[in-house]
């Protein structure tokens, strides 16, 4: 991956590694993902997909390697032993441009639907209160939410807070999206509705990197898959291959034990 790439990217990651202690977890991944490519990410539970994800809002720090987010280089500088942000305000400014939906719903338990989506617009943006409401209720329509803006999180089901959590992390007109095994917390009957919301966006054209272990979901939506394992890219390619005919039999063990579910 070349200067140009990175800059022409939405995230982009080069040679990151990254340890816990004596575990390396991330063995020197590069991923670049272009403005409108939807990537899954798929892998044995242990692999590194959560902090993969992780590490491309700074929320882990690689020991080695670079970071981009909309073409722009993260600064990381060796401090005391330890690699940090060589600017705080940077990394903030540059996470704010990503939307993040985990697999625990996290919203606010203290707001309604409607606070939830519009709290960052107003206080971390600063937009005008009426202008993020506005937008806030046109993504709960989109999320099939708008009947649900003035309840409580505890009152909705699985499902619910987390299409609630989607219609969040849209609020702040993100350039990318990360989702970390969005469905994996839901009810088995709950799990379709999610995924069709992310389908949707997909199909908008949106920016979006996937943790998932829905393989039929994953093959359909993405426009590429990456296959983890041990840290690294064990294979990546097309949906259309890694799903039917990957080169990797590793990958091929993994996908039929999953697709067969
Ligand atoms: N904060 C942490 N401290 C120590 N070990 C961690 C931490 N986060 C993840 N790990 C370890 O790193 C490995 C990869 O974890 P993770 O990225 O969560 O994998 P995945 O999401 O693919 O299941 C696992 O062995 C996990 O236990
Ligand atoms: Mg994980």
């Amino acid at each position: 991956m070349d200067d140009t790439a990175i800059a022409a990217s939405a995230v982009a990651v080069r040679n990151l590694h990254k340890r816990f202690g004596d575990l390396e977890v991330l063995k020197g991944v590069n991923l670049t993902a272009a403005t409108g490519e939807v990537i899954s990410i798929i892998g044995a539970s242990g692999s590194g997909k959560s902090t993969l994800l992780r590490c491309i809002p700074l929320l882990e720090v690689p020991e080695q390697g670079e970071v981009a987010i909309a073409g722009e280089v993260v600064r990381l500088i060796q401090h005391r032993g330890r690699r940090q942000p060589v600017d705080a305000a940077q990394v903030n400014r540059l996470r704010a441009s990503l939307g993040f939906v985990f697999q625990s719903f996290n919203l606010w338990q203290h707001m309604t639907v409607l606070q939830n989506v519009v709290e960052a617009p107003i206080h971390v943006q600063r937009r005008p209160r009426a202008e993020a409401v506005a937008e806030a209720e046109a993504l709960l329509e989109k999320v099939g939410l708008a009947d649900k803006r003035h309840v409580w999180p505890a009152q909705l089901s699985g499902g619910q807070q987390q299409r609630a959590a989607i219609a969040r992390a849209l609020a702040m007109r993100p350039r990318a999206l990360l989702f970390d095994e969005p469905t994996s917390a839901l009810d088995p009957e709950l799990v379709g509705e999610v995924l069709l919301v992310i389908r949707g966006l997909a199909e908008e054209g949106r920016t979006m990197l996937i943790v998932t272990h829905e393989m039929a979901f994953a093959a359909e939506v993405s426009t590429r898959t990456i296959f983890l394992h041990d840290g690294g890219i064990e294979e990546e390619g097309p949906p259309s291959r890694i799903f039917r005919n990957p080169e990797s039999e590793r990958c091929r063990q993994f996908v039929q034990r999953h697709l067969n579910r």
